[in-house]
């Protein structure tokens, strides 16, 4: 079984996905890290990301994306894999700064690089039960995902919650003045993620569409752990029938 889980970039899409895969004992996969380690991998490589992308640094972004070998693993007492390699190089920190955060939009754009992640995510949704979390995944990677959800909460929620994550992540108190960076920056992504040509931001028609602003992460993932019992029941039900 697919969930898959897309949304805006803060809409808690990570946090709930991983409860979720860890509450029904599925793998989870985090897209969106697929794509900040390809456009890792071109900055290391001292590629000129600005708009528009000269022809040779998109040529070498789909290499990377083609044939850099992406793999996922556990961090010590964490349940779901979060940590993320490519070609073998542990970067799971660097793919989580600003500069990455910059880099990534137009890689992502990229219809190639697109095409490269779409096929190593179908793969890997294929060999197991999974939660997968991105921006395209019930439109375009598993249009038949047996469950959609889309998450949504306001930019303002949703820098707050960044702000206060980095905040702990850095061990520094929560800053006004990084809050509006983080919030001007979403405002940017949203308007690129839902307006480039290639798979953009969208909720899909039989999508569950859940709105985080001002609710618990808890009642989002008991809702989703909810939803997937029906969709499972209803698939055993309807196997039940066939065998009949
Ligand atoms: O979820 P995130 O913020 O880590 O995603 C990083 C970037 O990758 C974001 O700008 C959107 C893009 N992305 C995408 O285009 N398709 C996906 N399935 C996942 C992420």
């Amino acid at each position: 079984m697919i969930i898959a889980i897309d949304g805006p970039a803060g809409s808690g899409k990570s946090t709930v996905a991983k409860l979720v895969a860890q509450r029904l004992g599925f793998a989870y996969l985090d897209t969106g890290a697929m794509y900040r380690a390809v456009a890792w991998r071109a900055v290391q490589d001292g590629l000129d990301l600005s708009e528009p992308l000269a022809a040779s640094a998109l040529e070498r972004i789909r290499v990377i994306a083609a044939e850099e070998a992406i793999d996922f693993g556990y961090l010590p007492g964490e349940p779901v894999a979060s940590q993320v390699f490519i070609g073998g190089q542990d970067v799971s920190v660097q793919i989580r700064t600003p500069e990455a955060d910059r880099a990534v939009s137009p890689v992502s754009a990229d219809p190639g690089v697109r095409q490269a992640l779409t096929s190593q995510q179908r793969n890997i949704g294929r060999s197991r039960d999974t939660v997968m979390e991105g921006r395209d995944i019930g439109t375009v990677v598993f249009p038949d995902a047996e469950l959609k959800v889309f998450l949504t909460a306001s930019a303002e929620e949703r820098a707050q919650r960044r702000a206060i994550q980095n905040a702990a992540r850095q061990g520094t108190s929560f800053s006004e003045q990084e809050y509006e960076r983080i919030l001007a920056d979403i405002q940017r992504r949203d308007n690129y993620d839902s307006s480039r040509e290639v798979a953009p931001l969208a909720a899909a028609t039989d999508s569950v569409e859940l709105d985080t602003t001002g609710t618990t992460i808890e009642r989002v993932v008991q809702q989703i752990v909810d939803l997937a019992g029906q969709k499972q029941g209803h698939k055993q039900l309807g196997q039940q029938r066939g065998a009949e």
